[in-house]
């Protein structure tokens, strides 16, 4: 399978002007590869290494996936796609389902970590988590808390619900067209 590296900086509005619609992050563990749709995710530097911020409630199974095997992979499109992969990928649990298969995704074996590329939303990074935290609630505005996390609102509702965010910083290891 050919890959066609990317210049990250080149490439970064790439990742983030899709991402309002979203974009896939997938997780590998116990032999499960699962992607989900995320609409939040930052692009930036810390400790002097390039990384991809990404947001999971902690009642994802992708939460679960990432303590497991703390590696991820980001995947935008490039020109046209399905977008129908999106709205599976963000409404279904991988607790309940294989993805993968029912979107029939095409996994594109990685080059440094151990999760894989996705064909149909060939833009790659690889992310190696180097930093975790779960959001503070106290630190979180009033107007943020009600809008975001509605306490009556179990864990297992794929939108909106009780659970906090965790942000994962990956470090971005590799970045390529997955052809
Ligand atoms: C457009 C869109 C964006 C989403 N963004 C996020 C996000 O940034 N973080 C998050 O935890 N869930 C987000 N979700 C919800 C998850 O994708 C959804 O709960 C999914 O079913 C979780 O899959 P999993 O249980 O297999 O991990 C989003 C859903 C949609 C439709």
């Amino acid at each position: 399978m050919m890959k066609q590296k990317i210049d990250l900086w080149e490439q970064a509005g790439k990742f983030l002007a899709p991402l309002d619609g979203g974009i896939l992050l997938t997780a590998k563990a116990g032999g499960r590869v699962n992607p989900m749709t995320i609409a939040w995710g930052t692009l930036g530097i810390e400790w002097g290494v390039p990384v991809f911020i990404a947001f999971v409630r902690t009642g994802r199974f992708t939460h679960g996936l990432l303590e497991q095997n703390p590696e991820f992979t980001v995947s935008a499109p490039w020109g046209e796609f399905d977008k129908s992969i999106l709205t599976l990928c963000g409404t279904k649990s991988g607790r309940d389902m294989d993805k993968v298969a029912a979107c029939g995704l095409t996994l594109v074996e990685p080059e440094v970590i151990s999760v894989p590329a996705i064909r149909e939303l060939p833009l790659t990074l690889e992310c190696r988590v180097i930093y975790r935290q779960l959001q503070d609630p106290g630190a979180i505005t009033p107007e943020n808390l009600e809008r975001f996390y509605p306490q009556g609102v179990g864990s297992e509702a794929p939108g909106r619900n009780r659970d906090y965010h965790t942000a994962f910083y990956g470090q971005v290891v590799a970045a390529y067209l997955a052809g």
